[in-house]
């Protein structure tokens, strides 16, 4: 055990009596060699003391009281903005099992390899014990992590994404269920007087995940997916993995409620890729036309969908905030997260103003006539235009908490989940991809999913604007072999009684100008509408060889003009490039070939065939 001296705001005795955890506690600090331990029993006074220690040392920035109650704001290191996903690794005892989507490096490699790098990584650090749940405290869908870090940024944020403490701790005390170990550290150690930077990390950078012995090891980053663990590694790759084993299913996916002006509610799934709205969306705010409609959200990121025992698909949103790209957030296009945003919210990586405020692209028509960028440099809007440089990095996130937004739905926290109706898939697709069609059936479905493809955003490095197959938006995220994840999707029907109906969507469908025909956001809710009605057998639409469409009077133009012509052109099938979109597939298929289930090929045959 580390002895040293006990600053008043560390709590260095252990808040849990469990055993195991107290002893594997323990050998990782003597492998990473922490200068102190700090137990998280997440209280407001810990939190307030932490987020003050980081205003001393530079880490956080203290908003204006006024103009943004309880808000922070810090700005990352320029070579640590985003998830890495060519640093990410499956690493399963075979390669096989990781399958050609993921990076695999053989575990007892790996292991060796992450016992020299965390080997006095945390030295001149605090080690933070942080307890966390995933779901509500609970819940029987919840599972539990622990996550040793050396970064108190972390351990902010994941104040607000997750449910942490004390009652996390009784929960393991209490409860033979499995923890998962999760280590963090940012790969930056102290030597004795050396004075840090305010956002630590390395430029060697490993986010690796044991996917049998449930396990995440994050090296060298601080930022987003990378070091809140209980996102992307532990809500998707890992659970992804346990949601196989038990027969549920862990998605990328926003959840949102309908609600008609009878009352009458029905819950939605959707899985955008990264940066493809999946906030927008969960939060959209009905249009013009629509009064008496209301849309709820559930979640915005990530949802864990079980069937119940009647055999309807129930999901839980396992997080309790958001972690949310700012550009473009504004409150013509999203009020509901501007307002969800005003108040307790971690900023990471926007412009500060001179007031003591944030901006960032998009979030005023005007922007301020001075500000201070994401690199600490000096933004006006004449150096923007002649240099280029944008003043909030596109990847630039708020932290905010869910139960802040108008718009959280009052089930959000039930712990037996909301029953799915309908199941949405979506790229940003600047040609081919209709607005909106709906899948023949379950498989037909999953083919669609499967065969998703977006173009590339800043939400990972890599080519911007590029068109990838990204399945189910899970090609960062599946923790083990796609092929056998599309079997599980497949699967998942017999368990089944009733199957939630399955479309696809594309908000970004470009004209030959380069601009966007549809105008999105709100405007969704027309879309959503028809998805709801057919999701109930009560919307027509037209059969076509992707499946079926909606025709232009099948949708609710109340309240907006939008000619027949831009919706014709919208929903256009056009033959030739949807043969070229079947290449795009059998490539991806090419490398699942042995483990593709035999429906994913017959769909494909059938879709070639009606092409
Ligand atoms: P992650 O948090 O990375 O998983 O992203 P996300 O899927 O939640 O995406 P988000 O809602 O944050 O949207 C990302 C970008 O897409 C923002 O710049 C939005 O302004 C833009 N966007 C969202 N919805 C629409 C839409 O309906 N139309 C258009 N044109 N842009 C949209
Ligand atoms: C995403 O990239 O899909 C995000 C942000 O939601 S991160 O938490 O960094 O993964
Ligand atoms: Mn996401």
């Amino acid at each position: 055990m580390v002895t040293t001296a006990n600053r008043l705001s560390r709590n260095a005795t252990p808040l849990s009596k469990n055993q195991h955890l107290l002893n594997w506690v323990d050998k990782m600090a003597a492998l990473t060699k922490p200068a102190e331990i700090h137990w998280v029993d997440g209280s407001q006074e810990e939190y307030d003391a932490l987020r003050q220690e980081m205003v001393d040392s530079g880490t956080l920035t203290r908003l204006n009281e006024k103009l943004w109650p309880g808000c922070f704001y810090a700005r990352s290191d320029a070579s640590d903005v985003a998830r890495v996903e060519d640093r990410t690794f499956i690493c399963s005892l075979s390669k096989d099992a990781a399958g050609p989507t993921n990076n695999w490096v053989n575990p007892y490699e790996m292991r060796k390899k992450l016992k020299g790098l965390f080997d006095g990584a945390m030295r001149g650090r605090t080690m933070y014990v942080l307890p966390y749940s995933m779901g509500p405290v609970g819940s029987p869908f919840s599972q539990i992590g622990v996550q040793l870090t050396d970064s108190p940024y972390a351990v902010v944020n994941m104040r607000i994404m997750a449910r942490i403490g004390q009652a996390v701790f009784d929960v393991i005390d209490k409860d033979v269920k499995r923890v998962v170990p999760c280590m963090h550290t940012v790969g930056k150690p102290l030597t004795p007087g050396e004075a840090d930077v305010t956002w630590p990390c390395n430029q060697e950078k490993y986010i690796v995940h044991f996917p049998e012995s449930r396990e995440i090891w994050s090296y060298g980053s601080g930022y987003g997916g990378n070091a809140l663990l209980g996102k992307k590694c532990f809500a998707l790759r890992i659970a992804s993995n346990i949601a196989r084993d038990e027969g549920w299913m862990a998605e990328h996916m926003l959840i949102l409620g309908v609600e008609n002006p009878q009352g009458e509610k029905t819950y939605v799934a959707a899985a955008f890729p990264s940066a493809c709205g999946k906030t927008n969306f969960a939060m959209l705010i009905p249009p013009a036309g629509f009064e008496g409609w209301k849309v709820w959200t559930v979640g915005d990121d990530i949802a864990w969908i079980k069937p119940d025992a009647e055999g309807r698909l129930r999901a839980i949103n396992p997080e309790a905030g958001f972690f949310g790209v700012a550009p473009g957030t504004s409150v013509q296009t999203n009020p509901n997260a501007m307002a969800t945003l005003s108040r307790n919210t971690i900023f990471t990586n926007v412009a500060l103003t001179p007031e003591g405020g944030v901006w960032w692209e998009g979030m005023t028509d005007t922007p301020p006539a001075e500000c201070t960028d994401w690199q600490g440099k000096r933004w006006t809007p004449e150096i923007g235009k002649q240099t280029g440089a944008k003043a909030a990095h596109p990847n630039a996130r708020f932290t905010a908490p869910a139960s802040q937004c108008p718009t959280i739905d009052p089930a959000w926290e039930d712990p037996a989940g909301v029953p799915i109706s309908a199941i949405i898939f979506g790229g940003r697709r600047a040609t081919t991809m209709p607005l909106v069609y709906q899948a023949f059936n379950w498989s037909a479905g999953v083919y669609t999913g499967a065969t998703m493809g977006s173009e590339m955003t800043a939400a990972a490095a890599g080519t911007i604007g590029k068109v990838r197959r990204d399945p189910m938006a899970m090609l960062p995220f599946c923790g083990y072999h796609m092929g056998d994840y599309f079997r599980h999707w497949i699967k998942m029907q017999r368990s089944l009684s009733e199957t939630p109906r399955i479309f696809h969507v594309n908000w970004f469908r470009k004209d030959e100008n380069g601009k966007f025909m549809w105008p999105g956001f709100s405007e969704n809710m027309r879309v959503l509408k028809w998805i709801v009605d057919r999701a109930h057998g009560r919307a027509l639409g037209r059969e076509t060889p992707i499946g079926w469409m909606p025709r232009y009077e099948d949708f609710e133009w109340n309240g907006l003009a939008f000619p027949k012509e831009t919706f014709d052109a919208l929903q256009e099938f056009d033959r030739a490039a949807w043969r070229n979109e079947v290449l795009g597939h059998e490539e991806m298929f090419i490398a699942l070939q042995d483990h593709l289930p035999k429906e994913m090929v017959y769909e494909r045959q059938l879709l070639i065939c009606r092409l």
